[in-house]
């Protein structure tokens, strides 16, 4: 079976990308990215190709060669799903914010609003290839809504679960590791894993492309976000042992990492991991293994996002102690919101709950990122409140602590303390003589990622504090 027509339900940060790919290495596929929100599928179509809705690296040039070409962004959701052959879902899946399983279940119901309305839609048989994190044994509920009107037309449902990181997700997609692709064994669905395989041979050899059965493939991506994530706690708890040692952390890093039965990837040690995934895939891996009786498994993997809740306030912790216990009114400038450089998700950032932390004993936090504005700043810490539950008023009273600049040397004029929270290239290559001038001293720099030369700052009056180091 030849695909020749895709739609993908979610133009976010996995659909918009992975599509534009897609329809960038398959000149011959029709690809059709469809969401429910105008706004985001506006951007997506914007020509001035620095409003689209996500940033990354080399992004905007892959959409402006295949956009308008076999490259569609729409808000035609039915159209869209009439027309196609195969069709992504890749929208949201958050953790549970209500009812059962709420604070640690995936929420499910954009998932199966997706398989409502496909049911719905389609005249002919298709192919349904879940792209959204999912916990295991969901391609059988898809299966079974899609079923539910009896129209006759045949599903058949692929797991393809997505493996980019932010910030590298054009490389990541242009030269995966692997791509994954879960089926039935039957017939049929032997037919359309090979349809997928297809689709991504157009660049990928076929050493890239593994086959599994559908739950493996589903069960992969919750173990290998984490996987990843477990060996970044790992790193940040033995941070603060060497904090209190006197070893330095990236060194031990180094040493470990050197052992090729460890290697040296995802052990630098931060302020703790952020991202709209590693937190919101643990949880609903630690739901899934209560949900199946196995608490121990549970309490294993749930000591990762412990261990990440300790980093983040430890840090926070240890900028009130620096600053004489007390942050109360001091000017505390954040270089960086995003989750991680080269991108402008903020989603779960480690700077939201530092932030929070300090405005709690009063500090005023005044935060430049190169990539974030304004708005979602506020947005983020003002949706965080709403969470815990205060009230409008105090909401409103709390925002007021928050400055946001648009230029690095406007926020760090006359500021007590720097924090660095996202590990932007720009920040190494600050003239940090002027920024000490124009500072309160004794002036302090808490270097959230290990990304400043501390040597350097500390020969130049500064009062540096990394993360694991003594
Ligand atoms: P996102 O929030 O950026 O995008 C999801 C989009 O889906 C939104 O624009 C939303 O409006 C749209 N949507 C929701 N319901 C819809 C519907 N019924 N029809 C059409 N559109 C609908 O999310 P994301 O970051 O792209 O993540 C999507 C999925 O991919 C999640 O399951 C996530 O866990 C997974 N994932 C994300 C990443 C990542 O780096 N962000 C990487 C791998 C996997
Ligand atoms: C992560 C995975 O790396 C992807 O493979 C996966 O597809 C994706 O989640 C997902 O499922 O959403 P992403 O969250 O975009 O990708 O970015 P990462 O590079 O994994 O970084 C996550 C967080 O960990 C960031 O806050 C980063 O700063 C932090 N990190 C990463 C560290 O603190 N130390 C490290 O050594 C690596």
């Amino acid at each position: 079976m030849k695909i020749q027509n895709i739609c993908c339900l979610g133009a976010g940060y996995v659909g918009g990308p992975t599509m534009s790919v897609i329809a960038l290495k398959c000149p011959e596929i029709k690809v059709t990215v469809v969401d429910l929100n105008q706004a985001r599928i506006d951007a997506w179509n914007d020509e001035n190709l620095d409003n689209l809705p996500v940033y990354e690296p080399r992004l905007a040039e892959v959409v402006a060669e295949a956009r308008g070409r076999n490259l569609f962004f729409s808000t035609d959701v039915d159209a869209a799903i009439d027309a196609a052959d195969m069709i992504f879902i890749a929208v949201n899946t958050p953790t549970k914010t209500y009812g059962e399983g709420k604070g640690m279940a995936a929420d499910l119901k954009f998932v199966e609003l997706c398989a409502r309305q496909i049911a719905r839609i389609a005249k002919n048989d298709k192919i349904i290839v879940e792209k959204s994190t999912l916990p295991v044994r969901t391609a059988e509920t898809l299966q079974t809504i899609l079923e539910s009107t009896g129209c006759g037309v045949h599903f058949e449902v692929l797991s393809n679960p997505e493996f980019l990181a932010e910030g590298t997700a054009i490389e990541d997609l242009f030269n995966a590791d692997r791509v994954l692709i879960g089926g039935k064994q039957t017939p049929k669905g032997k037919e359309a894993i090979q349809a997928l395989v297809d689709v991504y041979a157009h660049w990928l050899t076929p050493k890239q492309i593994l086959t599994t059965n559908v739950w493996s493939s589903e069960l992969s991506k919750l173990t290998a976000n984490a996987f990843l994530a477990q060996r970044i706690s790992s790193i940040n708890a033995l941070s603060a042992l060497c904090e209190a040692t006197e070893a330095n952390v990236d060194e031990v890093a180094n040493a470990i990492g050197t052992d090729s039965r460890i290697g040296p990837k995802f052990l630098k040690a931060s302020v703790g991991f952020g991202g709209s995934c590693f937190q919101k895939d643990i949880l609903n891996l630690v739901y899934l293994c209560r949900y199946f009786n196995l608490p121990e498994v549970a309490d294993y993997w749930e000591q990762v996002i412990i261990l990440n809740d300790y980093q983040k306030s430890r840090f926070a912790k240890n900028i009130i102690s620096s600053l004489f216990n007390t942050v109360s009114d001091k000017k505390i400038t954040f270089l960086g919101w995003a989750f991680k450089k080269d991108t402008n998700d903020t989603r779960e950032s480690a700077a939201i709950y530092v932030a929070d932390y300090l405005i709690e004993d009063g500090a005023q936090i005044h935060v430049y990122d190169p990539k974030v504005s304004e708005a979602k700043i506020k947005a983020d810490m003002a949706y965080l409140w709403e969470l815990k539950g205060l009230t409008e008023q105090k909401i409103t009273s709390k925002l007021k602590q928050i400055f946001v600049y648009n230029t690095s040397m406007a926020a760090l004029h006359q500021a007590h303390a720097v924090a660095v929270l996202t590990e932007w290239e720009e920040f190494k290559t600050y003239d940090w003589k002027t920024i000490y001038i124009n500072m309160f001293k004794p002036a302090f720099v808490f270097d959230g990622r290990n990304i400043l030369d501390s040597e350097q700052l500390t020969a130049i009056g500064f009062r540096v504090k990394g993360i694991g180091k003594g």
